[in-house]
Order: structure tokens, then sequence, then C-alpha cells
């Protein structure tokens, strides 16, 4: 595939066909991910790959926290107010994924399944949790972990899997580490659903959008 194919293609995968992943597959694309940059070459990442028995156990754990309302704890704490042309974005997403479902605003019901859905990581037959050092460096660590993060996902678009990058996967890093045997001097920064995707759903076909580039990009010449 063609990088930018790659890159223009790749997006962020809510539906999943059940069938699992090889193991051989998951493989190459973390083959290629480790060739990432990073930081002075540390690569501070690790990451853990959850199939199986010990997912379902993750996607239980994690609704069952999200329904008796457990108190979010993700090692990476989540802005309470964003700036707004941020939070104007963030809610433009928010609008979308469920108009396209026809969930409307006022179906609470509608919207908890959405909801439920998420934290189960949509389902997805595998989930890698990429994690940090506690200690040392740990802005440095988090762009490091955000590189390798992008990598694995366009290396699984260019496989013809989808992925989605999950904050609602981390928020609950005491019991995760229970399931995932992760230590506790490591950060659980985001979570990444694999699988293939379903090509059928609006879910994984709306419009996206992007700041313009000159929103974010100021020349200096
Ligand atoms: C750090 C990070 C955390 C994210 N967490 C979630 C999440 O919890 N739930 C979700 O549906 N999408 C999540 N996403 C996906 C973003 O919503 C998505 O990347 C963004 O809307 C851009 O859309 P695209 O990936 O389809 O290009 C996350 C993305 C990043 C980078």
């Amino acid at each position: 595939m063609e990088l930018a194919d790659a890159v223009r293609g790749r997006r962020s995968i809510r539906k999943f066909q059940p069938q699992d992943v090889p193991k051989s597959v998951i493989t190459e694309i973390l083959e290629m991910a480790r060739w990432s940059p990073s930081w002075g070459n540390t690569q501070p990442w690790t990451l853990y790959v959850l199939t199986g028995e010990p997912l379902a156990e993750f996607k239980k754990m994690n609704l069952r926290q999200t329904l008796t309302g457990a108190a979010i704890a993700s090692d990476v704490p989540m802005l309470e107010k964003w700036p707004d042309a941020m939070k104007a974005r963030y809610n433009e997403l928010g609008k979308v994924v469920l108009s396209v479902q026809d969930i409307k605003r006022e179906d609470k019901e509608g919207r908890e399944k959405y909801y439920k859905d998420m934290v189960s990581v949509f389902d997805a037959p595998c989930l890698i949790l990429a994690c940090i050092s506690r200690d040392n460096l740990v802005e440095y660590q988090m762009l490091d972990v955000g590189l390798i993060a992008q990598t694995i996902c366009l290396a699984a678009h260019d496989k013809g899997l989808g992925t989605c990058l999950l904050a609602a996967a981390a928020r609950y890093p005491a019991e995760i580490r229970k399931i995932a045997a992760i230590p506790d001097d490591k950060k659980i920064v985001v979570g990444i659903a694999l699988g293939y995707p379903d090509p059928s759903v609006p879910l994984n076909n709306f419009e996206r959008s992007r700041a313009k580039l000159d929103e974010i990009v100021y020349w200096v010449e």
C-alpha cells in the first residue's frame, strides 16, 4: 500500500468482524512497529497483547466497572475542561458517531448501548495495551508511545485490519494489572483494539473532519 493511502485510509474502526487475527499477523504488525522512532532510541514502550480468555475477562471487567460507576482511575489523567476549539471537535465527533447509528440525543438507552460497546472495546478480537515506565521522562515517553501506536495502526491498516485507539480501555489500571500481569511500575497509556473491520456499517464509514492547515500551521519564513 502507498504511504499516502495508508495515512488517509486509516480510520478508527468501531465494529469488527468476529474472526480472530492470526498470531502470525499480529506479530508481523508488531515487528514493523518496533522500528518506530523514540527519544534517544530509548524505546520506552511495552505492549501487552490480549486475546482469547484474558481479553474476554478484560471486556467483562471494563464493562462491569463502568456499569457500577467505578471512579475512572487512568494512569494518564483525562483533562476535565478542554480548550474551546478542542471541545467543539470532541463534541462534533460524539454527535457524528451517534447520528450515523440513528441514535438521537434523547435516546438514553441507545447512547448507553453505544457506550457499553465502546468500553467492551467494540468486541475486537485483540486488544493491545501500550505502556510506558512510570518514572523517567514521562512526557517524552508519551510522545514515543504515540509514535509506536500510530505505526501499529498504519501497519494493521496495510494488512486489511482495523484499529481503534481507546483511552476507554485504560481507565481501570488496578483491575487491568490483575488480568494482564502488568507490573505497577508501568503506566497503562492507551488500548488499541485490533481486528478485521466490518465494512458495511456507517460507524466505520462516516466522513471525518480535520482542522484546516491554516488553523494549525504557522509559516515562519
Ligand atoms: C489517545 C487516543 C485515545 C482515544 N480514545 C478513544 C476512545 O476511548 N473511544 C473512541 O471511540 N475513540 C478513541 N480514540 C479515537 C479518536 O476518536 C479518533 O482517532 C479521532 O476521532 C480521529 O478519527 P480517526 O481515527 O477515524 O481518523 C482515541 C484516539 C487517541 C489518539
